[in-house]
């Protein structure tokens, strides 16, 4: 079986909410990408339960903080057994490169995020970040490449171009997903599954197409078809 594409978002409050989903799911046919509010309610035991149960875990912690306590931060995540984990790429070099150095050739895969999609050109003049969004996405993806780091986040939209940036073994992973059938949600810039794969996603990460399904499984199982499609 190829290797799943699908990261499912667990964007829930509650442990026992987020076991109603996994139960339904199967770790051949998906990974799982659990964030702030879910780890700060379940906690790290629950992290090393998906794991258990031979799911691989996206840690959506989006860590930014000095050198030595990002690095700290990622070996921890190490040690819980995750399979990717991200930092903040405006933490700046040093912190990306004591972050890979921290976890040099663990099994995790450390992956950055450029610039938050939720900030537009006048959040960039309020920080003072010079050039457009699009220009700084680059530039930081292009650091993390530099700094070691194994992929970004990024818009699907993006994938495109950025893959051209950074080559062909870099990982992209893209948000913002959404079936051609479904709906936007709050999602403003959607992209379906099969368009960003073609555009060069190496991961999709998908929250409520999925998790709000009548039958998880089925949509993840019809969205995997649909990727093998384009990828054979
Ligand atoms: O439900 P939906 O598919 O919109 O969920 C997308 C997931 O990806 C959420 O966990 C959201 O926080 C995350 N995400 C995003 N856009 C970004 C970065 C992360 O939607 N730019």
């Amino acid at each position: 079986m190829p290797e799943p594409r699908i990261i499912v978002a667990l964007d829930f409050s509650s442990e026992s909410v987020a076991w109603q989903l996994v139960n339904k799911l199967e770790p051949q046919l998906c990974r799982l990408k659990v964030g702030k509010e879910l780890f700060t309610t379940a906690g790290p035991r629950f992290i090393e339960k998906l794991v258990s149960k031979k799911y691989d875990v996206f840690l959506d912690l989006k860590f930014h903080d000095i050198p030595n306590t990002v690095a700290q931060a990622c070996k921890a995540a190490t040690n819980l057994g995750v399979w990717m984990v991200n930092i903040h790429a405006l933490g700046g070099r040093k912190m990306m490169m004591a972050a890979r150095e921290a976890i040099p050739d663990s099994h995790t895969r450390l992956i950055a995020v450029t610039l938050l999609t939720s900030m537009d050109q006048s959040d960039l003049n309020d920080i003072g970040l010079q050039g457009t969004p699009q220009q700084n996405v680059e530039r930081l993806a292009r650091l993390a490449s530099d700094c070691g780091l194994d992929g970004v986040v990024c818009s699907a939209l993006e994938v495109a171009q950025l893959r051209q940036i950074v080559g062909n073994n870099f990982c992209l992973v893209t948000p913002g997903i959404r079936p051609i059938d479904a709906c936007g949600d709050d999602q403003k810039r959607i992209t379906t599954p099969t368009q960003a794969i073609m555009n060069g996603a190496s991961y999709l990460v998908i929250g409520r197409p999925i998790t709000q399904a009548q039958d998880p499984l089925l949509v993840c199982q019809q969205l995997n078809t649909e990727i093998a499609l384009v990828c054979s």
